[in-house]
Formats: C-alpha cells, sequence, structure tokens
C-alpha cells in the first residue's frame, strides 16, 4: 500500500463522504439498525451519529484500512454503545455464522474487490429474519450518464481507492442470497451525477 492510500486517501473519502446530501442519505438507513450490528467498510466512522442508541446493543466495525480506522478514532468517544474493530475485508468476516441482527453497508460495495463474496459472507452472519441496511451509488439509468461512468471508471477506481462506478449492487445483493424487501433511488442534488445516483433500502436473507 503507498503513501497516497495509507495517507491522502483516508482524508480524501472522509471529506468526500461527508457532503450534506450523502449525510441526509445516512440518515435514511442507519436509524434502522437495531441489535447487534456489523457495518461492513466503517470508514472514517461517518454513520456513528445516526445510529440509534437505544436500538443498537453493540457494533461490530469492519475497516481493512489502517489509515481509515485512524481517521475514525477520534469520532468514537462518547459513543454510548460497545464497538469492536474487526481489521479484515468484508471478503472474510470473522463472525460466527447467523451471530447478528442487522448489517450497515454505505458507499463500501462500490470499493469491496470481491462484492459478492462480501455479500455471501453477509449472508452467512446475518441471523434470520435480519436486515441489511444499504445506501450506495451505482451504475445510472441515463445512457449519457452510464458512458460517462464507463470512461471515468479506470480513473476513477485509481484515485477512489478501487471504487467503481458503474457496479449493479442491487442485482449483486440478490445474486449473493439476499431478498430486496425495500428499494429506492434518486440522483443526488448538488452532486456529479457520474457518483450521484444513489439507492438505498433494506434485504433480508433469502431462505
Ligand atoms: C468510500 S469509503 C466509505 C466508508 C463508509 N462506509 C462511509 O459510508 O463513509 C469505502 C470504504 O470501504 C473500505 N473497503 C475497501 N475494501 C474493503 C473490503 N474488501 N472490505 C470491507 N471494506 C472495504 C475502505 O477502506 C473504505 O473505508
Amino acid at each position: 500500500m503507498g503513501l497516497y492510500d495509507h495517507h491522502l486517501l483516508p482524508h480524501l473519502m472522509d471529506f468526500a463522504c461527508n457532503a450534506k446530501p450523502n449525510r441526509y442519505q445516512r440518515n435514511k438507513v442507519v436509524p434502522n439498525a437495531t441489535g447487534t450490528v456489523l457495518e461492513v467498510g466503517f470508514g472514517s466512522g461517518l454513520n456513528l451519529p445516526y445510529y440509534d442508541a437505544d436500538k443498537v446493543t453493540r457494533l461490530f466495525a469492519l475497516e481493512p484500512s489502517e489509515g481509515m480506522r485512524r481517521k475514525a478514532a477520534p469520532r468514537l468517544a462518547g459513543v454510548p454503545f460497545p464497538i469492536e474493530f474487526l481489521d479484515l475485508p468484508g471478503e472474510e468476516i470473522p463472525l460466527d455464522d447467523r451471530s447478528v441482527d442487522a448489517v450497515v453497508i454505505t458507499y463500501t460495495l462500490c470499493t469491496v474487490p470481491n462484492a459478492l463474496e462480501a455479500i455471501r459472507q453477509v449472508r452467512r452472519v446475518l441471523k434470520p429474519g435480519g436486515l441489511v441496511h444499504f445506501c450506495e451509488h451505482r451504475a445510472a439509468p441515463d445512457n449519457a450518464v452510464r458512458r460517462t461512468q464507463s470512461r471515468l471508471n479506470p480513473l476513477w477506481k485509481l484515485i477512489g481507492g478501487g471504487c467503481h462506478l458503474d457496479r449493479d449492487i442491487p442485482a449483486l445483493l440478490e445474486q449473493g442470497g439476499l431478498k430486496i424487501e425495500h428499494l429506492e433511488t434518486m440522483y443526488l442534488p448538488s452532486t456529479p451525477r457520474f457518483t450521484g445516483f444513489n439507492y438505498w433500502g433494506a434485504a433480508s436473507p433469502r431462505a
């Protein structure tokens, strides 16, 4: 891992992911998490203020990047529920089968190298009846925006820590054994359209 990924990227990601439209998006999904929660790609901890402290009993914060975990550290003070860091990638979640009530994933499946395997792992650790609360950006529905996404994708992956602009993540969620219970989409305001097509909702483990 180079200097860019280790030192500069955590600050850039924290800045980019903390934009006002993204904060509105976080507030639509994170408060729905209850019980023992796993957050995949915890990043710099930007979701922490949105958890409902009366509903969360424990949080596993899975984040493979040491730089992102370092950036998150100041945000942990005063959080009223226990947090345990897991420093492995989402493709190798070190938790027992059917051990968590909810999973939160925001702006992460675009970046995970093997997103399908990470989703299979999420399905494995979720209890029956548990829910994945997600919010991501994805391939846009408009052809012109899609073409821009395809053109920018190689450069974007280089500067954005492996972020893909054009993944069809709802399809990956279904392939990974989840059933989408609720899905909403929109272009975020004040955001370039090639990164701004967001979708959010909830999915459950398919029987
Ligand atoms: C754009 S940031 C989003 C962080 C956070 N989820 C948020 O909403 O602010 C993407 C995060 O995914 C993490 N990531 C990259 N590869 C991963 C993997 N294989 N498993 C889990 N997380 C990963 C990165 O380190 C980074 O923290």
